[in-house]
């Protein structure tokens, strides 16, 4: 999970590096560093914690030279200390590397029988001591990078910089994305086509297995076998406008405030307003063939395909076989050719899904992909993608593009239903209708932020909290969850409203709040039951529902959000809002890092 980018330049690189790690920045930010050839000499810096540090350290002891490597740290090997900050180096090369070194440990245990002194508790410095022995032995840089590579095992992208050599830049690939960029007489390595936009929107995928040697005349792609080999270049549409945060005190603020416009502009993708009826694309897959639908994501990605479960089983009677990528990838479960596997993911460089539908791809299922980087590994690999148009999401508590997922899974589940002949054309035009409500209702959600910020303030003082919810009202509870603890650092657990008496309600007494999270529906009197078992037990409770449920609960010295109403259908899109404004409000209050929090990274791409 860390961002890597090279520049093989003819202008001083230092400060192009620091602009392209700002990009990559929520790739990793627990230390960087930069090596350049200065006067056909490697130099390095390196600092502990985020960028500003290094760049601070630069302005006090800049680097010079035009050839160079960058890289952002999230740590897997080694406290996130200066010394086991990237790149790495000897005294013949420097190298950035995003990835895990499995076996490392072996190789590390005979370099250092031959007397190679590490400095850091990284896997990475095995890399550049591996490529030095083999030029000690005569090799050439290229020879070396070659020979070393295939004593490797694990997932890497690598760049390489070179004692003495100054039109020379390798860069490699093995399960850790990896773009080659293609300038004006420069040539770039970089983890994805953002990182790069600045420089050149000419890009290169490597793929799996293949490395390259960059001169500024232009790139040779060896394939894992040293073979060369043609890879397309492609015109990226990243944009290289750096993000701001506008008025906002924080990136996530702003996204929060930006999915009534986001939202809007996916759901217009699938959704024609004007006849009230689905798009329907052209798909290498026929809805009413299929028998099973599996779906496979992490995190808050993972949570928008739990309730899209409920969407696809309810709408298009599709029976949904639904795990985390993590768990899917390794279950070896039976999949059948010319089923669909559905992915989804805001960053589309996740490890565990990108594996996930490998393994799908291997057992010949069509694979559709729904994610917010259409440049990613993960669109890249899919038959179909279905975009969200969520832009640029930075914070790394996914927010909008949770939103945009959910209006997008909802748009598929209604075209689904009508392809399986399980909604009939007025069921749809209903359900576009209340989709095309969506935008309107998140902004009338978001007029509920200053009473949401009140009851912050209890959470905020809270060692845990526990979230309810009922039908697609529990992945809320999931994911309501995941967005306290990862920002807050708050313990809090998502709970199935109806599993409370299987365990939780052990939990409950005057410390706890449980957030109860409860559209007015025809179960919504068992989530009231469940909430004066709770406060019988003296849990304080802060329902989110509708006046319909307020007025239904009827309970006393209970906190209530009382949403907007509309037709239960939207309700897990709608009610994202209080449970991402609660978490966001609770870590400021807490003073937390709420845009880059503690031991997290935006785009898990290990495993
Ligand atoms: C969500 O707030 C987290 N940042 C994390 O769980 C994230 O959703 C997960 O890592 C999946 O990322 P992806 O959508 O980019 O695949």
């Amino acid at each position: 999970m860390c961002g890597i980018i090279g520049i093989l330049g003819n202008r001083p690189v230092s400060d192009l590096l620091l602009d392209a790690m700002k990009r990559l920045e929520y790739r990793g930010y627990d230390s960087a560093g930069i090596a350049t050839l200065e006067d056909g000499h490697l130099a390095r810096r390196r600092a502990e914690g985020k960028l500003k540090n290094l760049e601070a350290k630069l302005a006090a002891s800049p680097l010079h030279g035009h050839i160079g490597v960058g890289q952002t740290r999230w740590a897997t090997h080694g406290a996130p200390t200066e010394i086991n900050a990237h790149p790495h180096s000897t005294h013949l090369v420097a190298v950035g590397h995003n990835g895990i070194i499995e076996n490392f440990r072996e190789l590390k245990d005979a370099l250092l029988a031959e007397g190679r002194v590490f400095v850091s508790q990284t896997d990475t410095e095995v890399v550049p001591h591996l490529v030095t022995k083999e030029m000690e032995q005569g090799a050439t840089p290229i020879e070396a990078v070659a020979r070393t590579l295939k004593k490797l095992t694990g997932a890497f992208a690598l760049a390489f910089v070179f004692e003495g050599e100054s039109d020379l830049l390798i860069g490699a690939r093995k399960g850790s994305p990896l773009a080659v960029g293609h300038g004006e007489g420069e040539m770039y390595l970089g983890s994805d086509a953002q990182a790069l936009a600045p420089f050149t929107n000419r890009i290169t995928y490597l793929e799996e297995g293949d490395w390259v040697v960059l001169r500024r005349a232009g790139a040779t792609i060896y394939n894992e076998n040293d073979k060369p080999v043609k890879r397309q270049m492609i015109i990226s549409s990243a944009s290289s406008l750096l993000v701001d945060k506008g008025n906002y005190r924080h990136f996530m603020a702003k996204e929060i405030h930006e999915q009534p416009d986001v939202t809007g502009h996916t759901l217009a993708r699938y959704l024609d307003l004007a006849t009230l009826t689905t798009k329907t694309p052209q798909l290498p897959f026929d809805w009413a063939k299929l028998d099973r639908l599996v779906i496979t994501a992490c995190g808050t990605a993972y949570y928008a395909g739990l309730v899209a479960k409920y969407w696809f089983e309810r709408y298009a009677r599709l029976t949904v076989d639904m795990d985390v990528a993590s768990e899917f990838r390794y279950r070896e479960a039976p999949m059948k050719a010319g089923e669909l596997a559905l992915f989804i993911s805001q960053s589309g460089e996740t490890a565990d899904t990108l594996a996930s539908l490998k393994y799908c791809k291997s057992q010949g299922l069509h694979i559709a992909a729904v994610v917010n980087v259409t440049t990613s590994s993960i669109a890249r690999e899919a038959d179909v993608v279905f975009p969200t148009l969520a832009g640029p999401e930075i914070g790394v508590a996914s927010t909008k593009a949770f939103t945009c997922q959910l209006s997008a899974l909802a748009s598929l589940a209604v075209m689904a239903g009508r392809a399986r002949g399980t909604l009939s054309a007025d069921d749809e035009k209903a359900m576009v209708q209340a989709l095309s409500e969506v935008p309107r209702l998140l902004s009338e959600a978001l007029r509920l932020e200053p009473q949401i910020e009140k009851l912050a303030r209890r959470i905020s003082k809270s060692s845990d909290v526990l979230y309810l919810g009922r039908g697609t009202s529990f992945p809320l509870a999931l994911e309501g969850a995941l967005k306290l603890k990862e920002i807050s650092y708050i313990h809090a657990e998502g709970y199935a409203a109806g599993e409370l008496k299987h365990g939780p309600i052990a939990l409950i007494d005057e410390k706890m709040p449980v957030i109860v999270i409860a559209p007015f529906d025809h179960i919504f009197e068992k989530t009231v039951s469940n909430m004066q078992e709770v406060a019988a037990r003296g849990g304080r409770i802060i329902l989110v529902t509708d006046a319909k449920g307020h007025e239904a609960a009827a309970m006393e010295g209970i906190e209530t959000i009382i949403m907007p109403e509309m037709p239960a259908a939207i309700a897990p899109i709608v009610y994202s809002i209080p449970i991402q404004l609660l978490a966001y409000h609770a870590a400021v209050l807490i003073g937390t890092d709420v845009d880059q929090p503690r031991n997290l990274a935006k785009s898990v791409t290990v495993e």
